[in-house]
């Protein structure tokens, strides 16, 4: 079956102004043209450059680090791919880059394939911005954590949903009355109950649990295949968090929604997922089936975090695991394995270079050639 979406390769830079390279530190400077930006690299961080050194030692603006390196991942029509990270990962770097709403002085390299219904793939990274704008929405859609933000104080949420459902009215024939009617069957769709009287309610007036529900209803009102779906739960206490989990899952069912689930949290990810992505530092350490994930992690860092998830068999009398350390700055990846400080299995070839990612069994992919050595 052909792919809904296909990510290849995608890297997401940012510039970093007026950095400062300590003189002390190694430094190789190989200098570039603003066309041809050079790697520089300096003590053990990795940055990018486009601009000529003015003085040894000293690099002036700009200089780009990478949020996202060459991330690779699709999702099949219908699917459920989890996307899980420490934060600082960029999982929402990636999910804004799929919707092409990263800020303008991103610097975005790759392909980002979507297939639009019976159409052939586009790249969204070069379609021309009004086809954009009709794709969000009526093809891919997105909810964020905090529902408060992205819903408009001052307007009465049916009027909200409404609006979006006459945003992408190809047809241009729908009246505001029947735009309203299809927000009042929105808002029933996500179980909001008495829709009609709930839809003349300002955002204030409702509970956190269901500003996302109405946030969801936004979302789905122009049937979208895929849903990106950023920490929708986390602003939410354990019970509505669950609430939130099942009616995704009962949309998916009913509309065949694709959806990209980010979250930090793999217990809620195992909710929901078919398949696991876990980034680390801006990387894909590790991709497969949840069952693989959950049952034969094959890389450090996933062990790391699976420790961290409590279950029925954990012994409540001890403390969680943790991994030690932190996830490193963006200014300060190193060159190798991003996970190598905090690694127990690291042998010294791991600080040289980035791993590459090894298919460790039929559709699971891990970055730590150590743990799982190359046939
Ligand atoms: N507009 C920006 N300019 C510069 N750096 C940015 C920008 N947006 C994100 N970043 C950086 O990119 C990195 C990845 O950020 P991202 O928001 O994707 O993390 P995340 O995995 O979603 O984390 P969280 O779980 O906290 O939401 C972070 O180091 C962040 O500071
Ligand atoms: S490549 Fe090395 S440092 Fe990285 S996870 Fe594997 S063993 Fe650890
Ligand atoms: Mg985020």
């Amino acid at each position: 079956m052909a792919l809904l979406l296909d990510v290849r390769h995608l890297t997401v830079e940012f510039p970093v102004q007026n950095q400062m390279a300590r003189p002390s530190l190694p430094l190789e400077t190989r200098v570039g043209t603003a066309d041809s930006p050079v790697e520089v690299r300096r003590g053990t961080g990795t940055l990018d450059r486009s601009s000529q050194l003015e003085e040894p030692g000293r690099i002036t603006s700009p200089l780009t680090v990478a949020a996202v390196k060459g991330l690779s991942f699709s999702i099949a029509p219908g699917e459920v791919l989890g996307l899980v990270g420490e934060s600082g990962s960029g999982k929402s770097v990636t999910s804004l880059a799929i919707i092409r709403l990263l800020p303008p002085q991103a610097r975005i390299a790759g392909e980002i394939l979507f297939t639009n219904g019976n159409r052939s793939a586009c790249n969204l990274l070069q379609i021309p911005e009004e086809e954009m704008r009709h794709l969000r929405g009526s093809g891919i859609a997105m909810i964020f954590q905090e529902p408060m933000t992205a819903l408009n104080p001052v307007m009465r949420v049916g009027d909200q949903i409404a609006e979006a459902i006459l945003a992408h009215d190809n047809s241009k024939e729908i009246s505001n009355r029947e735009a309203w009617q299809r927000a009042i069957e929105a808002m029933n769709d996500v179980a909001i109950s008495d829709p009609e009287r709930r839809a003349r309610d300002y955002p204030h007036q409702l509970s956190g649990g269901m500003r996302q529900r109405v946030m969801i209803a936004t979302a789905i009102a122009n049937r979208p295949q895929l849903l990106i779906a950023d920490e929708p739960t986390t602003a939410l206490d354990v019970t509505i968090q669950a609430q939130i989990l099942e009616l995704l899952a009962e949309l998916r069912e009913k509309f065949g929604l694709a959806m990209l689930f980010i979250s930090h949290d793999l217990a809620v990810v195992s909710q929901v997922a078919d398949r696991v992505a876990v980034m680390y530092a801006g990387s894909l350490v590790e991709l497969g089936a949840k069952h693989d994930i959950f049952n034969s992690p094959a890389h450090p860092y996933t062990r790391g975090l699976l420790k961290a998830v409590p279950t029925l068999k954990t012994n409540r009398a001890r403390p969680l695991e943790t991994i030690e350390g932190t996830v490193p700055s963006l200014q300060a990846i190193p060159p190798g394995c991003p996970f190598e400080t905090r690694c127990d299995f690291r042998v010294p070839e791991c600080a040289t270079a980035l791993p590459p990612l090894v298919e460790v069994a039929p559709g699971h992919w891990a970055r730590c050639p150590v743990v799982n050595p190359l046939k």
